[in-house]
């Protein structure tokens, strides 16, 4: 895989993710009975960018419940995830939790009524307790690149303030949602992150049932039919598994029942998601027989 020359462009958008060298590729595969396999750069931090939705969106609906679904839809946009479109028309309601604006309605949510530190630092214990790994850390220059040049996201943001879908002021929840997302992992500590989703909301390592089963299965179908933007409908084909990109390349991916997988590569393909990513999914999961379908 690491061979390969079709690698996509790397985010060109955020300033310090445009400067990630496109020929890293790394894969970490954790089977539910607690193997590992990994490849390449397993073991490097990159900026998970928006695989923190899928964390977020876990935390928040443990927090306010299916109350977050009058703030969100769950259908497929059909759209790029920073598009402001549909916005307008469903009256500030965005799509799905995995789009932008849709992302930062979940970050307001878990913000409210606290300090951005504190649900910061509420969103990262959380990924460190479902790695089990109290390493992990928000790299602040991505963040503060993002923060910079996060002018679309501060446009989504504002407009649905407009419509009321948003409790906190713009700025606050803003601020949140570009450090969840400079949030650095590895493929293998990303892999353990998602590792409750394969296993019925229990992870299998530590013991912990952090979802109820019912749950996982819910948050898994948003992953299939939105985890990929307007990219989703291929994915789901090719791939056959529940899946959430980042523009830093990333993709965490779960085989129910089988195993969570994290993989990245940095080149992006046109609807942002990660081209090599999905290819090496692509091949490994037709290889295990893991497609749901
Ligand atoms: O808000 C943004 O644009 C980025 N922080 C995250 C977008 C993203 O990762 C889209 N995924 N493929």
């Amino acid at each position: 895989m690491k061979q390969r020359p079709d690698r996509g462009e790397v985010a060109h958008y955020i300033p310090e993710l445009a400067n990630v060298d496109p020929q890293h590729f790394g894969i970490a595969v954790v089977g539910v009975d607690g193997t590992v396999a990994t490849g390449g750069d397993f073991d490097l931090p990159f900026s998970i960018q928006s695989v923190s939705k899928v964390f977020t969106l876990t935390l928040a609906l443990g927090k306010v419940g299916d109350r977050l679904w009058s703030r969100v839809g769950r259908e497929p946009s059909g759209s790029a995830f920073n598009s402001i479109v549909q916005l307008e028309y469903e009256k500030g309601i965005p799509r799905n939790p995995f789009i932008n604006p849709g992302a930062i309605a979940v970050t307001d949510l878990i913000l409210s009524g606290h300090q951005p530190r504190e649900a910061l630092g509420e969103i990262l214990r959380f990924i460190r307790f479902l790695a089990d790994d109290p390493a992990i850390v928000i790299d602040e220059k991505v963040a503060a690149s993002e923060q910079r040049t996060g002018f679309r996201n501060a446009a989504l943001a504002n407009y649905m303030k407009s419509f009321g879908v948003l409790d906190n002021a713009v700025e606050m929840t803003l601020g949140v949602y570009f450090h969840q997302c400079a949030i650095a992992m590895s493929c293998l500590q990303l892999a353990k992150a998602g590792l409750f989703l394969a296993m019925s909301g229990r992870n299998p390592i530590t013991g912990h049932q952090v979802i109820q089963a019912e749950r996982a299965r819910r948050i898994n179908a948003v992953m299939m039919t939105c985890g990929h933007y307007d990219g989703s409908g291929e994915f789901a084909y090719r791939v056959g598994l529940p899946g959430k990109s980042g523009v830093g390349g990333g993709i965490l991916c779960i085989a129910p029942g089988k195993a969570s997988i994290a993989v990245w590569a940095p080149g992006l393909d046109a609807a942002g998601n990660s081209h090599l990513g999905r290819v090496a999914l692509e091949a490994l999961t037709k290889r295990m027989g893991w497609s749901i379908f």
